[in-house]
């Protein structure tokens, strides 16, 4: 789900309490029994039972601090049974959490997983990942999708590189000096990494905390935004640990308090959970509401498979805008679906000597964030006639199919070929020697 609030906004100004140190770095920190790391002396690591609350008052804490204080320790203790072991949480240092931040916006985890540690063994280092060139990037990026994400984070890794020695800052407001580094992303590294108290809000969290308070509100216009960041913020002020809380909250948010199917009975926070406790069979589910549908423009895109022995030829996108960069077969692309007679026109100027066969081969939508993309497929057919130039830059290419990987596409790109190759006639498809 995207991050909903990386657009740089003022750092929280809600005064941090530090109680607790924070192992830098290290793995899932283990924080069970009374000598785990970052426990106060004297703090009740009670999990979520009335006698902490009670404890609490006791001592004249308001009860909202007690319960902020029950739900923090009941997800920390959570947490350190049931994480995940994933590639960025063994042996986490700065600079791969840093990684898998970026890779994790708007990605989900089951993509960032094969990705991750190919990406950190090419690039172990920012100095690495600043000097890349495009195409070395985009190959080590493939799958995760929206590549602008890893553009930024080259340029952050050189930011990092020229301007921090380095060296990872470590704390909220530096990171958010660096490009692709938002309020959550900043919180989540400064949090995880350095133990800062800094809160972090994303879509799982959103969703635990709106439902953690049973509120029914919008949660995604600017009142849910204020209200889910300080929500977050009184929680990780309560935390023992606001690296572990948060990670936390998010892992509870993935795999227990999931959108469609809340595993209520599973869930660490069902004692404090607002909604859990509602009359309405279904509440936990339906809060916080959806957000309205987005309204996306409509891209009809009319791609012509120009397929040679063995080879395709392929033209990179400009640099901004859709897919920026990627590769993809010569493409007509109009706000209206137009016909062969558009395309035919169209491939007199851009593809001289070739003109797209009377039908397409086959035709599928593809969904992006702000599009509704249709995709219709074409065979080129040489023309007796033509001038066959089919002239070759560093924006243009006779790729060989076998090795199609090597080019970075967007997955409708990609599935617009693997289309396209599947239906050509083998003979085609065989490579008989360079063009
Ligand atoms: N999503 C964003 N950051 C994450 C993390 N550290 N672990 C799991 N999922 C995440």
């Amino acid at each position: 789900m995207a991050r909903p609030h990386e657009n740089p906004s003022p750092d929280a100004a809600a005064p941090r309490v530090r109680r607790t140190g924070h192992p830098v770095g290290g793995t899932v920190p283990a924080i069970t029994g009374a000598a785990a790391p970052g426990v106060v002396p004297g703090r009740s690591r009670g999990g979520s039972g009335g006698g902490a609350g009670a404890v609490a008052r006791s001592r004249g804490i308001p009860p909202t601090d007690a319960r902020n204080r029950r739900i923090s320790d009941a997800l920390e203790a959570w947490f350190a049974r049931e994480a995940r072991d994933l590639p960025w949480r063994r042996g986490r240092t700065a600079w791969s959490a840093l990684v898998a931040e970026l890779m994790l916006q708007q990605t989900q985890v089951s993509r960032v997983v094969p990705a991750f540690d190919r990406f950190m063994a090419r690039f172990p280092a920012p100095a690495d990942l600043a000097r890349a060139d495009d195409e070395t990037l985009l190959t080590h990026w493939a799958g995760l999708g929206y590549y602008r994400r890893a553009r930024l984070l080259r340029a952050a890794a050189a930011h990092i590189d020229a301007v921090c020695g380095g060296t990872v800052p470590r704390d909220a407001s530096a990171l958010r000096r660096l490009p692709g580094v938002g309020r959550y992303t900043a919180g989540a590294i400064a949090s995880i990494v350095f133990g800062a108290r800094e809160a972090i809000v994303d879509g799982n969290v959103t969703r635990v905390l709106a439902r953690l308070e049973a509120r029914r509100e919008r949660a995604d216009d600017d009142a849910g935004v204020r209200w889910t960041w300080a929500r977050a913020e009184s929680l990780v002020r309560a935390s023992a640990s606001p690296g572990v809380f948060n990670e936390a909250l998010m892992e509870l948010g993935a795999t227990v308090c999931t959108r469609a199917q809340p595993a209520c009975t599973a869930c660490p926070l069902r004692r404090e959970c607002r909604a859990a406790g509602l009359e309405d069979a279904g509440a936990p589910a339906s809060i916080p509401p959806p957000k309205p549908a987005a309204v996306r423009r409509p891209l009809h895109i009319d791609a012509v498979a120009v397929i040679e022995r063995g080879r395709i030829l392929l033209e990179r996108r400009p640099e901004s805008g859709l897919w920026a960069g990627l590769w993809q077969m010569p493409a007509r692309e109009s706000a209206k679906a137009g016909g062969h007679d558009a395309l035919l026109r169209w491939t007199r100027d851009h593809l001289p000597g070739w003109r797209p066969a009377a039908a397409p081969l086959h035709a599928f939508p593809h969904a992006t964030t702000h599009r509704a993309v249709v995709i219709r497929v074409w065979r080129g057919e040489r023309q007796a006639t033509g001038s066959g130039r089919d002239r070759v830059s560093s924006d243009r290419v006779w790729q060989r199919l076998t090795v199609l990987d090597e080019r970075p596409m967007s997955s409708a790109h990609r599935r617009a070929i693997e289309h396209a190759v599947a239906l050509l006639p083998a003979g085609t498809r065989r490579d008989r020697g360079s063009a």
